[in-house]
């Protein structure tokens, strides 16, 4: 194949779940001519408290599900299995799959003045260390301070964004990071993005979020275009989502991970993957 009919496939994004669709909504930002195939392993979700084996191979599945659709490019929007999986995964496609921890990383050690930086996730996420080790990586100065947060996920799921509930829970999990003088704190999970502004309240002024999905979104451009693969020939743009149980749950809580509505969404068995 050319390099130019490589550039006209669609981009591939997968999550365990609905999440993801916080990354999707970035990327359509920031890359409108972009045709995207979605995929979400509602059947299989969380992926936050389970154990490496099992999410390398739902990771596993997950990739060749998008290879079937002849994507050029894929983004595991999916912190837990960005963290726990793609190391090893990654080296098993012949395909660039961009993670989410490398531009979270990347942005929080920018973004520190006093090279003190918080982590929050899912339990798997937070086990793994993966967030620490690429900010220490990248600056050997850096303190990390990791903390997971396994209801923020079921919370945000049951549209609890402003309740008081969630705020006294925010204000419990994130009490030691506010001990620590953290100035930054990475969002390195998927719906936590949702939650800015209760963990903003609690965090203060002083400390600077980074929303993953929003620093993974600018660096699938910034490696697409250094490829020199954006799309070029305009015409429709085709999104298409996927996932691996009935979608009713999934297209009602789209709407407020994405802003907008989703109709088009067909069920898999993600297991012949
Ligand atoms: N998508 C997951 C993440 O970003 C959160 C939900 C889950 O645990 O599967 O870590």
């Amino acid at each position: 194949m050319s390099i130019d009919n490589l550039s006209e496939r669609p981009i591939g994004i997968f999550d365990s779940g609905v999440g993801g669709l916080t990354v999707v909504a970035e990327i359509m930002k920031i890359l409108p001519d972009e045709n995207l195939v979605y995929f979400g392993d509602v059947g299989r979700s969380p992926y936050g408290g389970r154990s490496k084996e099992i999410i390398t191979q739902f990771t596993r599945q997950d990739i060749r599900f998008l290879l079937e659709h002849r994507v050029k490019f894929i983004v595991a929007a999916c912190n837990t299995a960005s963290a726990v999986a793609l190391d090893v995964v990654r080296k098993e496609f012949d395909i660039d799959i961009l993670g989410v921890i490398d531009p979270g990383a990347k942005a929080a050690v920018s973004y520190t003045r006093n090279s003190r930086v918080g982590i929050i996730g899912t339990v798997a996420t937070i086990s793994s260390d993966s967030y620490a080790k690429s900010i220490e990586n990248k600056d050997d100065k850096m303190k990390v301070f990791s903390l997971a947060c396994p209801l923020f996920v079921p919370l945000v799921e049951e549209g609890y964004i402003e309740k008081d509930a969630t705020s006294l829970i925010a204000r419990d999990y994130l009490k030691t990071l506010i001990d620590v003088n953290i100035d930054t704190l990475v969002l390195g999970c998927t719906h936590y993005p949702l939650l800015k502004r209760v963990i903003g309240k609690v965090m203060g002024p002083a400390v600077r979020l980074v929303d993953s999905a929003e620093e993974t979104a600018r660096e699938a451009a910034s490696v697409l275009a250094a490829k020199n693969l954006l799309r070029r020939e305009g015409g429709e743009v085709v999104h298409k989502f996927y996932v691996s149980d009935v979608p009713d749950r999934f297209s009602q809580i789209a709407q407020q991970f994405l802003g907008q509505n989703i109709n088009n969404i067909t069920r898999v068995d993600i297991t012949r993957y």
